[in-house]
């Protein structure tokens, strides 16, 4: 008999924890649509009680949803866990998820209690918690590295108290698989109640070890798994969820157990929150990486060609990879293009095709062939940063081997227009320039890199900035045909996410 996996996904929570990688409620609520469509089982969607905004996102989300499991974070407060469950209650399956570490360190540093408190304090948590809803679980923060009979005893007593599922949470990424999996077999063999609950894993990357360790665990008997898209959160980032899931599904004779994830719908999503979010997918990142299966080698290619399987352990169309993603030219309508978004899981409103389309078309006219990731950049840009403070009304550069390069631009900042000239080194330094000296901004710029969203020489450009200001640090991102333009679409989105950010300062990393 095969296994349920349950896909517990943290990229809205952890994910977002990311250095720079805030997003706005109405990205959140994209990437949670994406995420349903995905075959998700529980969306963490936040941590109502860190800030006005994560609260909003998670209570959105939560009437949208109708799906997915949809779960709040709260640390063992009471207060914590009524913003929680008043973020979630309108949700069709709420879960309240509550936390509180359990290893010595951080008990004796950072909570200042000792382990009868700690107890204390998750039952009353979980008691109060499935006052609201059944579907409660409690998390031992810093887990892999509390006592082994401590934790069983954490976890007895917070099932006693109604907990449904116990997270056992490699916080620091200091595991190794082999141990990981002693310890949840452990956990799992001597605690009394443990039939009465899920267990779930949630590990982070700091040795490059996540995916290994929650494989691991699943081995030693855990059936839920904590993971993020592409792998992103704090510091060196959480489980990605592509490669536990498919590991399961390449491999089911050493894992005989199932999920319910779409992998098919993989790939977009990757894409998709790497848009959002600004964090780019490295090339060699397994199942999503640009380079993931790319074959570089003539044998290796002569191989493939001959059959797939010489080189290839999983077929690109099972991650959404189609070889043929030529998609829409300048002489499709908008029926056609609705349609083909409906299929990349886009489901939009009148109006936001009414959007889209004007962009595809101006696109089209510079592009021959427009593909997947062209429509998702315009859908990101289009649709989710409408609410933004600066936009970009034109820019026109002058540049080359005998000119001072000089950038003339138009903004629109909070709907007034406004105008400036600038010199620079070169033709996007001085578009840079140019919309510092008319935004004010104080922010420096602390990274720039471009990269090509498709093949050919009219492809369009992304660019991606890390700007940082007073300790605050914030990610834009930007695509066009031209690469002047997107760069100056990638500093705007920078300065919007940094403005969003001054007024939200309270992240949930800063709370955590
Ligand atoms: O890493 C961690 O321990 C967490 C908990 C809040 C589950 O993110
Ligand atoms: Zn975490």
């Amino acid at each position: 008999m095969t296994d349920q996996v349950i896909i517990f996904d943290t990229t809205l929570r952890d994910g977002e924890q990311s250095p720079g990688a805030s997003m706005n409620t109405a990205e959140k609520l994209r990437l949670a649509i994406k995420l349903e469509k995905l075959g998700i089982d529980v969306i963490e969607a936040g941590f109502p009680a860190a800030s006005e905004g994560d609260f909003e996102a998670v209570s959105r989300i939560s009437e949208e949803i109708r799906g997915c499991e949809i779960a709040g974070l709260a640390r063992t407060s009471i207060e914590d866990i009524d913003r929680a469950w008043a973020a979630i209650s309108n949700a069709a399956k709420p879960r309240i998820h509550t936390f509180i570490a359990t290893s010595d360190i951080h008990m004796k540093y950072k909570l200042n209690m000792s382990r009868e408190d700690v107890i204390a304090s998750a039952v009353k948590a979980v008691k109060h918690a499935k006052s609201f809803t059944d579907n409660v679980e409690f998390s031992a923060e810093d887990g892999s590295r509390s006592d082994r009979d401590f934790l069983c005893d954490i976890f007895e007593a917070t099932i006693n108290a109604g907990a449904t599922t116990v997270n056992l949470p490699d916080t620091v990424g200091y595991a190794i698989p082999q141990e990981f999996a002693e310890l949840v077999g452990y956990v799992k063999k001597n605690t009394p109640n443990m039939n009465k609950a899920i267990l779930s894993v949630h590990c982070h990357n700091d040795l490059g070890l996540a995916t290994a360790n929650t494989l691991a665990a699943i081995t030693a008997g855990a059936r839920q798994v904590e993971v993020t898209l592409n792998g992103i959160g704090e510091r060196a980032g959480n489980t990605s969820l592509e490669e536990v899931v498919m590991s399961l599904k390449t491999r089911p004779n050493f894992f005989p157990m199932n999920t319910n994830i779409d992998t098919k719908r993989i790939h977009p999503t990757s894409r998709l929150v790497s848009m959002i979010t600004g964090i780019i997918v490295q090339p060699n990142k397994a199942i999503v990486g640009a380079n993931a299966f790319a074959h570089e080698a003539g044998i290796h290619q002569d191989g493939v060609l001959k059959n797939p399987m010489t080189y290839e352990i999983m077929q690109p169309e099972s991650v959404g990879l189609s070889s043929n993603k030529l998609v829409l030219g300048k002489h499709s309508g908008r029926h056609a293009l609705k349609s083909h978004l409906k299929e990349m899981g886009y489901d939009l409103s009148e109006d936001e095709l009414k959007t889209v389309f004007t962009q595809f078309k101006i696109l089209a006219d510079k592009k021959k062939h427009v593909h997947d990731e062209d429509l998702e950049a315009l859908i990101t840009e289009g649709i989710l940063q409408i609410t933004d403070i600066f936009s970009l009304e034109y820019l026109h550069v002058s540049s080359g081997t005998t000119v001072h390069p000089t950038a003339s631009v138009a903004l629109s900042i909070n709907g007034r227009s406004v105008k400036g000239t600038a010199y620079g080194n070169g033709p996007i330094d001085s578009a840079f320039n140019a919309i510092a000296d008319l935004t004010g901004t104080e922010s420096e710029l602390l990274r720039f890199s471009v990269s090509a969203l498709t093949g050919g020489t009219d492809a369009q450009g992304e660019v991606t900035v890390r700007l940082g200001e007073k300790g605050i640090i914030a990610l834009g991102r930007g695509a066009d045909a031209d690469i002047i333009t997107a760069s100056a679409k990638a500093y705007l989105n920078g300065l919007n996410r940094l403005e969003y950010l001054k007024k939200n300062p309270v992240t949930a990393s800063e709370v955590l």
